[in-house]
């Protein structure tokens, strides 16, 4: 007899940021792993492609308008997934912009507007689906944390506190959740290629690196593909039941150094060292 109830097989997804980056490529993957997805953003139309790409390929998918900063679009957006696809089984929080300001610089309504998307539009799905999943007894909630909240950036305050405030509600909400049967996770990405940040200017794009290097904040060039922390949250919400992955940081690795070349053999036995797997692989 196991000590937990297996997945079921159809386990529904919602997704909040899901035209771009991050959201669609977590709805494409996931899609492609036999989960129906629902996908969330202002820009249905997008959802609208995306989804379409994924029935095409043969996976079940619906896409609805979501604003996470509006309480009644995301009731909207929840009740009418769970209308076509069934119960959510997963929601994947992972809607947000970025400006590009000193703190001191920034207007607090632009402020309080950045913590009402990534904090508080957490915190509208959280209250809008989990309840349905502590009745069910199941459920896995991932939200779209960064790497801000170990190592700050400069030009990024609201969003430092903003995501600070994710993972201190993430863990008040794994504590209150423990014995539900409900696993609240938190994906924390590093420097990622997606359309985050892509509306700064070229000045300022090139201000914050200089800024960020002064910080040591970038230590190598790579940044991981939407493609790799999509397949992050598909591993934690695919974790059998029993074992609960609270928080994953995911980084992008650096390219390998080729080791210099060994000096000449001097003595007898001396043997050629082998190459270390992957060595002078780029990523693609
Ligand atoms: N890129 C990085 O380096 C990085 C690093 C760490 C964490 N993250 C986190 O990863 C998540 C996804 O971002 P991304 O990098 O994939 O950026 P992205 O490509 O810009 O995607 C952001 C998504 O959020 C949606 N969105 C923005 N405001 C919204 C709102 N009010 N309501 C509903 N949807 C909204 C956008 O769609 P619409 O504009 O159509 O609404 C888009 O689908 C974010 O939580 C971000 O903080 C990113």
């Amino acid at each position: 007899m196991p000590r937990f109830e297996p997945h079921p097989h159809r386990r529904p997804a919602l997704i909040a940021g899901a035209s771009s980056g991050i959201g669609a490529a977590t709805a494409a993957l996931l899609a492609a792993a036999g989960h129906p997805v629902a996908l969330g953003a202002r820009r249905a139309d997008r959802c609208e492609e995306i989804a379409g790409t994924i029935r095409k390929d043969g996976g079940e998918a619906f896409a609805y308008p979501l604003d996470v900063s509006d309480s009644g679009s995301v009731a909207r957006f929840v009740s009418a997934a769970a209308a076509a696809l069934g119960d959510p089984e997963i929601v994947v929080s992972g809607a947000g912009d970025l400006g590009a300001e000193r703190v001191h610089d920034l207007d607090s309504e632009d402020f309080a507007a950045q913590l009402q998307v990534h904090l508080v539009g957490a915190h509208r799905l959280v209250s809008h689906v989990v309840p349905g999943m502590v009745a069910r007894a199941r459920g896995d909630i991932v939200l779209v944390s960064s790497d801000v909240v170990r190592a700050p950036r400069t030009r990024m305050g609201a969003y430092v506190a903003a995501k600070n405030g994710v993972e201190g509600m993430a863990r008040a909400l794994q504590m209150e959740l423990e014995g539900t049967g409900v696993r609240a996770s938190v994906v924390r990405p590093g420097p990622t290629m997606t359309g985050m940040g892509m509306g700064w200017d070229a000045e300022t794009t090139g201000e914050v690196l200089e800024e960020w290097v002064r910080w040591g904040l970038a230590r190598h060039p790579y940044f991981l593909r939407p493609e790799d922390v999509a397949a992050v949250i598909a591993a934690v919400v695919a974790t059998p039941r029993g074992t609960h992955l609270t928080l994953v940081e995911v980084q992008p690795e650096a390219a390998v150094v080729k080791p210099a070349a060994a000096p000449a053999p001097t003595g007898p036995g001396t043997a050629d060292a082998p190459a270390p797997a992957g060595a002078g692989e780029e990523r693609a």
